[in-house]
């Protein structure tokens, strides 16, 4: 199965994987930079549909992480100014970065319904995988 899978399909198996396994992961998605241009495009997820399949940079959180380069974890959505609702089912997100040789070429997304869901353990795993991402992006 694996000598087959392209990269496509292994960040829709991961999405799957995550949402399955982590209760309050409700919504899991990547986003990637759009060649040259300072915006985001939506790759592969699991959760609802979104109307926000592109971001500018700066626009959200998930724009606000293509600009920082750093881990975004928000505890409750109500409290940011700066911030794309998806669903009104979602309550808290993590945005962690994806970096291919130094520059940073895309995100994991991670939004739940909880408030407040997120742990440290969530955070570390996110950004061991979004590192391990590289090797294959
Ligand atoms: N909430 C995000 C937009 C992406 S959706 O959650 C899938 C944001 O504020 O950037």
């Amino acid at each position: 199965e694996s000598p087959k899978m392209n990269t496509e399909e292994k960040l829709e198996k991961i999405c799957h994987l995550l949402n399955q396994e982590i209760p309050y992961f409700n919504w899991v998605g990547f986003y990637f930079k759009n060649g040259e241009k300072d915006e985001l495009v939506l790759g592969p997820y699991v959760g609802a549909p979104t109307d926000h399949t592109v971001i500018p940079y700066g626009r959200g959180i998930c724009g606000q992480v293509a600009v920082s380069g750093q881990t975004l974890l928000v505890p409750d959505v109500r409290a940011e100014d700066n911030y794309l609702a998806c669903s009104i089912e979602t309550k808290a997100e993590l945005v962690v970065p994806i970096f291919r040789n130094g520059k940073n070429i895309g995100q994991i997304d991670i939004d739940s319904h909880s408030i407040n869901p997120f742990t440290e353990e969530d955070r570390h795993l996110m950004e061991w995988l979004c590192d391990k991402l590289s090797e294959i992006l």
